[in-house]
């Protein structure tokens, strides 16, 4: 039987939530991750120092016993953030500041609403390498959601490098191939983040034979020629700007099987078993461990973890609903089918 060691993988990208839900969840996590970059997108959400410490240790009480997972806090980026609160997120150890453009995705009202206004801001972030996290979407009522990110290439992350070009920036969960375009074309200073639903799946497996509301997440899916850009992204000349990053957010079955279903898949529970997929389909299993667990560590100026982990080429059932706290379930990527790869744990 096929069998493949890797150095313990990073999730560049994790929704974790908070409460009941954040217990119910971060197991998932801990047992196959050595870290994850926790998303402030909380209601309310995390903006100060203060906020992300009181949030990070939430995370580790809740922490099955023993367990090595660290988490890597961010700040939610708002119209009032300073050069000052870069400066004391740098000194309390937060890696990364995370821009949600204001109604682009799920707890994005705070988000930025003129991110050129907040110009001092990213230069104090590249002068004390703290990290730019990217939602790249435009909200402009007038664009198509099928073309949010490659108009917000042009009118803002274009501008942006241009403008602070030391800034270290994550083009985060990106879908298209103009934004592996621009993440391959850029500087050093510039990677991106890769969700398995993106490598795996196209805006056919959301909407052909009915709508998937489990499928539907933001940055939406997009057409069979953007996914397969991707996969040559992650398995290429340039794999080395790329990296796992799930964007992994659960919401209650209730929540996404309604009138007005939320955006997220959960694939947490299954997240390196996912990508296993994907880079043994591309016949690039051997690029696995650098886009898992060396090129995220890398960019973020962090060690490689200690650890290894096994996978065994072997189906492995995914549980078809997990419970989600509150008397909730949450429906994870592929709940009641099968994942190609099992994780010894
Ligand atoms: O689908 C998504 N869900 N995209 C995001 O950007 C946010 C996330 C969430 O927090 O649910
Ligand atoms: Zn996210």
């Amino acid at each position: 039987m096929q069998t493949l060691t890797i150095i313990q993988p990073d999730d560049m990208h994790l929704h974790l939530r908070d409460g009941e839900a954040l217990k119910a969840v971060l197991p998932f996590t801990a047992r196959q991750m050595g870290r994850a970059v926790i998303m402030p997108n909380l209601k309310p959400p995390v903006v100060s120092v203060a906020d992300a410490m009181a949030y990070k240790a939430r995370i580790m009480d809740a922490l099955p016993p023993n367990s090595t997972f660290e988490p890597l806090m961010t700040l939610y980026l708002t119209d009032k953030s300073t050069p000052e609160l870069v400066r004391e997120a740098k000194a309390a150890g937060i890696v990364a500041f995370k821009l949600y453009p204001a109604g682009a995705t799920t707890n994005s009202d705070s988000g930025v609403t003129d991110l050129f206004k907040l110009m001092p801001v990213l230069q104090e972030m590249a002068k004390q390498g703290v990290l730019f996290l990217v939602h790249g979407e435009v909200t402009d009522p007038e664009v198509d959601i099928f073309d949010r990110e490659a108009v917000f290439i042009e009118r803002v992350m274009k501008p942006v490098l241009q403008q602070v070009p030391d800034l270290k920036v994550v083009f985060e969960h990106i879908t298209t191939a103009d934004a592996a375009r621009l993440v391959m074309e850029a500087g050093d200073n510039v990677a991106a983040s890769v969700t398995p639903q993106h490598l795996l799946l196209n805006r056919n497996d959301l909407l052909v034979g009915g709508v998937r509301p489990h499928r539907y997440c933001l940055p939406v899916l997009k057409r069979e020629s953007h996914r397969k850009a991707l996969v040559e992204a992650v398995t290429g000349d340039n794999a080395h700007k790329f990296f796992l990053g799930t964007d992994s957010a659960p919401h209650a079955r209730s929540l996404k099987e309604n009138a007005c279903g939320c955006a997220g898949m959960f694939s947490a529970a299954t997240a390196i078993e996912l990508y296993a997929e994907v880079f043994d389909k591309a016949g690039a299993l051997d690029k696995l461990e650098a886009f898992a667990s060396k090129n995220g560590a890398r960019f973020y100026g962090l060690p490689e973890n200690p650890r290894s982990i096994t996978l065994i080429k072997q189906p492995c059932p995914v549980e078809a609903a997990i419970p989600f706290g509150d008397g909730e379930v949450l429906v994870p990527m592929r709940g009641g089918e099968q994942v190609a790869w099992t994780v010894q744990y």
